[in-house]
């Protein structure tokens, strides 16, 4: 079957490379795709937010499956519109998207349901918040009700803070996002992410990951979508794991079918290992960008058949997805002066010399300027290596980062540390 998958990140490089070694796929189409996944891709430029036109070409392409690769055109429902045209595709409607669309949403579904997560409160006004606010200890947790690129949140350490960032939000920083907000207790733990696949009715496992939001070593400066991930993450130990399972997706995923939308494709669950159990954070609707980049590192299983099935609704009828137990851990090259005003056109060399000793280098934001490839984005190279441990991996990630030749590029030296730490204590 023909394949279309949506994007143009690290995270769609990632997949096109697994969907191309599909023993369904017969031809990729991406868009828009970037110029690593043109090596397996045929790119065109699709404007998703065109449903009919995206459909079209759809028909024209004779396409048996579109996997959407970021949240915004779910939340938007492109995924309706497909499904209601008979393209099977993998990624949840709109009104399922809104475990991602609407943090309000998943909270109070949260609460219906007893799924653990933070105490909240809902507001629509900064008065309100500011009365809110004095329901909560400080710290206390901000957060836009929307999709807002990953800005939205801000952890208040003093109620000085907590009162800024609702300011911001009802002064539309976030536009249309900020209509709301949600204020969350704080929770104090380690963070994991958990990714399971669903098709509405059968969860199953699909991994874990761990990333590093800062942009600075030793986890300092300002959040970034993230500077370097790792799988599995050891913290989520089989046991919290099937906590997390048993709790928080599982009831997730029954009370979304339950009430009538059921939830179809990934589900990124955002953990948070607290001192009284496994508690979420939040859900997203897609794959992580980077953690889809070290998933599908070890990911041992025909991702075009899983895909399908979650389209199809006959993810029972599969084995489960098998993973290497290597760990594989990715590097974010980034431009200079990310995350706030990051250096466009910088030269890239050496990515065939990097991927020589067995890494990958997937393309975050890059283009071609007359043949050469250059930064067009924050993000802009995902270097990732596999290794019998996160300190082995580290060490081929890191080799592989130094045979890249980007000198308006930056990167994180320590990322993994934390596991890298505990290794070495034994
Ligand atoms: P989110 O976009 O909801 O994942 O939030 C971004 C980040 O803010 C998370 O990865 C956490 O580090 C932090 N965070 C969000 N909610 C909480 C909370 N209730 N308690 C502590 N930290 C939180
Ligand atoms: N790396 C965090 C995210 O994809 O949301």
């Amino acid at each position: 079957m023909n394949i279309l998958l949506l994007g143009s990140g690290g995270r769609e490089h990632a997949l096109a490379w697994k969907l191309a070694q599909s023993s369904l796929c017969d031809k990729l189409f991406a868009s828009p795709g970037n110029p690593g996944v043109a090596h397996y891709a045929e790119l065109v430029a699709l404007d998703v937010t065109d449903h009919g036109a995206v459909l079209a070409y759809c028909e024209a392409q004779r396409i048996g499956l579109v996997v959407v690769g970021p949240e915004a055109p779910l939340v938007d429902g492109l995924a309706d519109s497909l499904r209601a045209a008979g393209v099977p595709v993998f990624g949840p409607s709109k009104a399922a998207a809104q475990l991602e669309g609407s943090k309000a949403f998943t909270k109070e579904l949260c609460a219906r349901h007893a799924i653990p997560t933070a105490g909240f409160k809902r507001v629509t006004s900064a008065d309100e918040g500011l009365t809110a606010l004095d329901s909560f200890p400080i710290p206390v947790v901000i957060k836009a009700d929307g999709l807002a690129a990953g800005k939205g949140v801000t952890v208040a350490m003093t109620r000085a803070e907590a009162e800024t960032a609702l300011a911001e939000i009802f002064d539309g920083r976030f536009g249309a996002a900020g209509a709301e907000a949600v204020i969350e207790e704080f929770m104090e733990g380690e963070e994991a992410s958990f990714f399971a696949l669903t098709d509405g009715h059968t969860v199953v496992p699909f991994g874990s990951a761990q990333d590093h939001k800062r942009v600075g070593d030793g986890d300092t400066g300002p959040n970034t979508g993230g500077m370097g991930a790792y799988s599995p993450a050891p913290v989520l130990t089989p046991l919290l794991e099937g906590e997390a399972l048993e709790r928080i997706v599982v009831p997730t995923v029954r009370a979304m079918a339950d009430e009538g939308m059921p939830y179809s494709g990934v589900l990124y669950a955002g953990l948070m290992l607290t001192p009284e159990g496994v508690k979420l954070i939040e859900y997203n609707c897609r794959f992580g960008d980077p953690e889809c980049q070290v998933l599908m590192l070890r990911l041992e299983a025909d991702l075009g058949e899983l895909m399908l099935a979650v389209a199809e609704n006959r993810l029972a009828a599969l084995q489960p997805p098998r993973f290497s137990a290597d760990t594989a851990l990715t590097v974010v090259i980034a431009a200079q002066g990310y995350p706030d005003t990051p250096t466009a056109g910088g030269a890239i060399a050496g990515i065939a010399r990097a991927e020589a000793g067995g890494a990958k280098v997937f393309h975050a934001g890059t283009r071609l300027e007359g043949g050469a490839l250059v930064a067009s984005g924050g993000r802009v190279l995902n270097v990732t290596a596999r290794g019998n441990s996160v300190g082995a991996a580290q060490a081929a990630a890191y080799a592989a980062v130094d045979m890249v030749d980007f000198a308006e590029g930056f990167c994180r030296r320590d990322i993994g540390w934390r596991e890298v730490v505990r290794e070495q204590r034994g």
